[in-house]
């Protein structure tokens, strides 16, 4: 079934709008960044975040029809981000969606924001399963099994913080500017040395993950070096909380992958931006003889490409949605 689906993206701090052919082909993809808005504040503050969704979303909706040389009367459906998200940002892009949908006569379908960081991937090569997927965003560090489309199983998820979380707090710690995530791993290439920190790994068999005591440990590391009165080297300990996270998440991710013998491994979210992982988890299933993918930086993160693409599949299943679909910010997948 040939599908032009409109799919439009707010539930944090981008406002974004693209046409997706078929749930592989990007027609047009427009994404308005507002994280220099919320730098001043060390994080996404949800009330700016709304503002800025509200003076955006029409205009980002038009760029992303002018630029695919579209008419509403060609498209298929309408898909929006229902959660999990910022609730006052999720409305905004909900209500676009269902006004444009309304407007124009056509179905609406809700979206996982999740499912659409995986999805990324099928806008590159197509998804081939049983697949493995690690999701590490800022609020999000899940490992995802799905044997077919649109299904999804969580293997093992964070019990704290959100590997960005961990990134963007220990960046804060070091004075880098918001989000840290980049800083961090910047800074870690440079350094030839680094701190020893814990690797946190849970009970034996355990796929989930907790970033929070690795945190405390950067956190306490500084306190004591300022207490005896020595300065930090900020790239040792970039480099060291990098190789933490890494080695952790690189090894769960091959665990799991072995045990459910997988077809495919990708990475999604924000935080597959990051060398040190894509190195990591690049050399690791190269030896291991599984195809790995991550999708190119401006589809890791926050896009309303990743989001058409998994509103086709569930489009071409039967999903609806109605105009009493609301925001939901504890969305499951
Ligand atoms: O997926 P995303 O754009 O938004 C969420 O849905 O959360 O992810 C944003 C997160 C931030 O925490 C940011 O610091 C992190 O991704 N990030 C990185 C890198 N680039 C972005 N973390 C580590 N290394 C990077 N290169
Ligand atoms: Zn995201």
């Amino acid at each position: 079934m040939e599908t032009y689906i409109l799919a439009i993206e707010t539930s944090c701090d981008e406002t974004a709008a693209a046409i997706i052919k078929n749930g592989t082909d990007i027609i047009s993809n427009v994404v308005s960044s507002q994280i220099e808005s919320h730098k001043r504040f060390g994080g996404v503050v949800p009330e700016i975040a709304s503002r800025h969704h509200v003076e955006q979303i029409t205009i980002v909706i038009e760029e992303a029809l002018t630029k695919a040389n579209m008419t509403p009367s060609e498209l298929t459906a309408v898909a929006v981000t229902e959660g999990p998200g910022l609730v006052g940002a999720l409305l905004i892009g909900i209500n676009a969606a269902k006004a444009f949908a309304f407007a124009h006569g056509l179905p609406i379908v809700g979206t996982h924001h999740i499912a659409g960081h995986i999805y990324a991937n099928n806008l590159v090569q197509p998804m081939e399963f049983p697949l493995l997927a690690l999701v590490v965003s800022g609020g999000h560090t899940e490992i995802v099994l799905m044997n077919e489309h649109g299904h999804f199983e969580l293997i093992g998820e964070t019990r704290d913080d959100a590997a960005g979380e961990a990134y963007d707090k220990v960046a804060r710690v070091l004075n880098l500017p918001y989000p840290g995530g980049p800083h961090i791993d910047k800074l870690a290439h440079e350094a030839d040395e680094a701190v020893k920190f814990p690797r946190i790994w849970l009970e034996e068999g355990s796929y989930d993950f907790s970033f929070s005591g690795l945190k405390s440990a950067v956190i306490n590391y500084k306190h004591n070096m300022d207490q005896r009165g020595e300065e930090i080297v900020a790239a040792h300990v970039a480099k060291g909380f990098q190789d933490s996270v890494v080695e952790v998440l690189t090894a769960k991710t091959l665990r799991a992958a072995r045990e459910f013998n997988v077809k495919q491994v990708i990475a999604a979210g924000g935080v597959s931006a990051n060398k040190g992982l894509r190195t990591s988890l690049e050399e690791t299933f190269a030896a291991e003889g599984i195809p790995f993918y991550v999708p190119p930086l401006n589809l890791c993160t926050d896009n309303a490409a990743m989001i058409g693409a998994a509103a086709h599949y569930m489009f071409v299943a039967g999903e609806r949605g109605n105009m009493a679909m609301n925001g939901r910010p504890g969305m499951e997948l």
